[in-house]
């Protein structure tokens, strides 16, 4: 099998960072009204180190979207960046990532695409929620629902059935159990096929929709990570601002996951205005909603504090 291999502390410990959106100066993503990023990552290690966090990881986990406009240039600013983690980095495509530039730019030294890993008594595997990589690099990539496909629906099966692991935990880009326009039937079906034949997944982390929840699919628990750019909370419908999760993986196989958010003034919390919100309930499509956005007088935007 595949991929890095080590016996990590008493409780292997791991700082999931997802959809980066590393890009070019000035560029901001989504329309325009995506964060700095550059600044976020900045923020990520001075909160991760200040609680512990960092320095009692045995890897950092990137789900995906890890660049913008899947740009070479981009790649390398997230090198830059990546590489001054001081614990090793693993990382998987999101829609944002093309395949060419991404290859070319990664694994690098101290950060790797593994699509398999051990840690102790767990597997860790590592899936391509873009059809297994089967949806080609352009603009239909960024737009295309997740999905495993067969091959890497299969792939993943067999990798469970090949390890002698007691636990196992997935990482993807595309997040299973999500309701409203983020909803992929085809990626919901595949991933409860797959855990309905191994009971020994225990869980799943995975990014994509900018924000900080917990789902739950045939009885497990799906963990998605915020972005460091622009994220939203679907249940206020409010921004939220950047953030990053971490976990510790117990022996017995249960997980322990908190997402820490960079509440700051620097991000603060807006709620959504409508546009937005019609946007996210399938009402409006992303141009239209960044029409209407743009007729909208920035300070008319409403602060909320944090619940
Ligand atoms: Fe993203």
């Amino acid at each position: 099998m595949s991929g890095l291999s080590w016996q990590a502390g008493p409780m292997p410990t791991v700082i999931q960072l997802s959809d980066t959106h590393f890009s070019t100066p000035g560029h901001r993503s989504h329309g325009g009204f995506g964060y700095d990023t550059d600044r976020a990552f900045e923020r990520v290690l001075v909160d991760a180190g200040r609680n512990g966090a960092m320095s009692s990881a045995d890897l950092v986990v990137v789900t995906g979207d890890i660049v913008d406009r899947g740009r070479l240039d981009e790649y390398a600013v997230a090198a830059e960046a990546l590489t001054r983690l001081p614990v090793p980095v693993n990382l998987l495509p999101g829609n944002h990532d093309f395949d060419l530039p991404l290859r070319v730019s990664m694994p690098r030294p101290g950060v790797g695409m593994d699509r398999t890993q051990r840690l102790d008594s767990w597997l860790f595997l590592y899936a391509d929620s873009n059809h297994g990589g089967e949806v080609f690099d352009g603009p239909d990539r960024l737009s295309a629902d997740g999905a495993l496909g067969v091959a890497e629906a299969t792939r993943l099966g067999e990798m469970i059935e090949a390890s002698d692991a007691d636990h196992v935990f997935v990482w993807m880009h595309h997040p299973p159990g999500v309701p409203g326009i983020n909803r992929s039937v085809t990626l919901d079906a595949e991933v409860g096929a797959l855990l309905d034949s191994h009971p020994t997944i225990r869980g799943i982390a995975a990014g994509h929709i900018h924000s900080d929840a917990v789902l739950e699919v045939g009885g497990r628990p799906v963990f998605v990570c915020p972005a460091l750019t622009i994220n939203f909370d679907f249940s206020q419908w409010t921004t939220l601002p950047p953030g990053y999760r971490v976990y510790r993986f117990a022996d017995d196989g249960s997980i322990e996951s908190h997402c820490h958010l960079l509440e700051d003034a620097e991000w603060p919390r807006y709620r959504l205005p409508e546009p937005a919100v019609r946007f996210f309930r399938a009402e409006l499509d992303f141009d239209e909603m960044l029409g209407q956005l743009g007729r909208l007088d920035p300070a008319e935007l409403e602060q909320v504090d944090a619940p």
